[in-house]
């Protein structure tokens, strides 16, 4: 473990879902699982690509039930994120993981919200909320979703685009992206962890976004590293979960030191720490260990975050 100050700008709330509080929550909402034990459930951590992550992220998010749940593992998140030197932290939640279940937007936002309210003062950590919708579901369901957000003036500060990426390029989500930068919020999509070069493209060209979650196949295409070098788009990195998700085979594979070494915007995140084996500490730990990065590369890694962060510049100055 390595503990930097740094902001933590992938990261996905369901995933931070630890197995001990999956069972606590499903006694307590009267769930019954279908693992026999903890020892059970934790037997299947193991992925051969995003599916079969998503397949078992989207199953265990069905013990969140109640406001409390959601505020309950939002805080979880922010202790843990504390003690890793998280100084800032833009918290991505699925809203229509919950809807389709049955779960109100009211129920899953506010939740999490009322959690992130008290995160300053409690955890010294400051924050903001994204509304990440699900690329394998229909757009028109994401354009509908966003407009309820809107209209119930929830605290989100930007929108994301996530779930299974092969096969749901970013121009599907063209209607939702301008409505989102219509309505003064800030975009951001995950695009080259399993997909193609051109999918970080479309969704700088197509979408506007701001930043780019993960982006490691950029390196398979040399104009898009110059684009992306040129205009610091910020790529936020999350090694452990590339090995996990076997984008990468092991974390030596990592591109993480190319993409430094070709003047790229990187910092390291955590992206879903309950199932990728640590949180940005752990991430920060075996990346030295690994790669034997230097202080200064280290310090780098960890500024590239604070600059990426969608903050005021007095609290960008003071994280710095
Ligand atoms: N949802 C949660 N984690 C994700 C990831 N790594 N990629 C795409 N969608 C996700
Ligand atoms: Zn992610």
């Amino acid at each position: 473990m390595l503990q930097l100050p740094s902001a933590e700008l992938h990261l996905h709330i369901e995933g931070t879902l630890e197995p001990e509080l999956i069972f606590e929550l499903a006694e307590r909402n009267g769930i019954a699982l279908p693992y026999a034990d903890l020892a059970d459930l934790r037997d299947r951590y193991e992925f051969t690509d995003l599916q079969s992550f998503l397949d078992l992220y989207y199953s265990n998010m069905d013990v969140l039930r109640t406001e409390a749940d959601f505020a309950d593992i939002t805080r979880a998140y922010l202790r843990r994120a504390a003690a890793a030197g998280v100084r800032h932290a833009e918290i991505m939640m699925d809203p229509q993981a919950h809807l389709v279940r049955g779960v109100a937007l009211e129920t899953c936002v506010n939740g999490v919200a009322s959690a992130l309210a008290g995160s300053e003062a409690e955890f010294g950590v400051s924050t903001g909320l994204i509304a990440a919708f699900l690329r394998d579901r229909p757009a028109g369901e994401a354009l509908q979703v966003l407009e309820e957000l809107l209209a119930m003036d929830a605290p989100i500060i930007g929108i994301g685009l996530d779930s299974a990426e092969v096969g749901h390029p970013p121009s599907g989500f063209v209607a939702v992206y301008e409505r989102a930068r219509a309505a003064g919020l800030r975009r951001i999509a995950h695009a080259g962890e399993e997909g193609p070069p051109e999918y970080v493209w479309e969704a700088l060209d197509l979408l506007g976004v701001e930043r780019i979650d993960h982006g490691i196949r950029c390196l398979e295409d040399d104009a898009l590293v110059e684009r992306l070098a040129a205009e610091q788009v910020p790529l936020t990195v999350c090694p452990l979960s590339n090995v996990r998700l076997r984008a990468v085979d092991t974390l030596k594979d990592h591109p993480l030191p190319a993409m430094l070494a070709r003047g790229l915007n990187v910092c390291v995140n955590s992206d879903d720490p309950a199932y990728f084996g640590g949180y940005v500490d752990d991430n920060f730990g075996q990346l030295r260990e690994t790669f034997g990065l230097s202080a200064d590369e280290l310090a780098t890694l960890a500024a590239n975050s604070v600059r990426s962060a969608f903050v005021a510049q007095q609290r960008r100055e003071a994280l710095l």
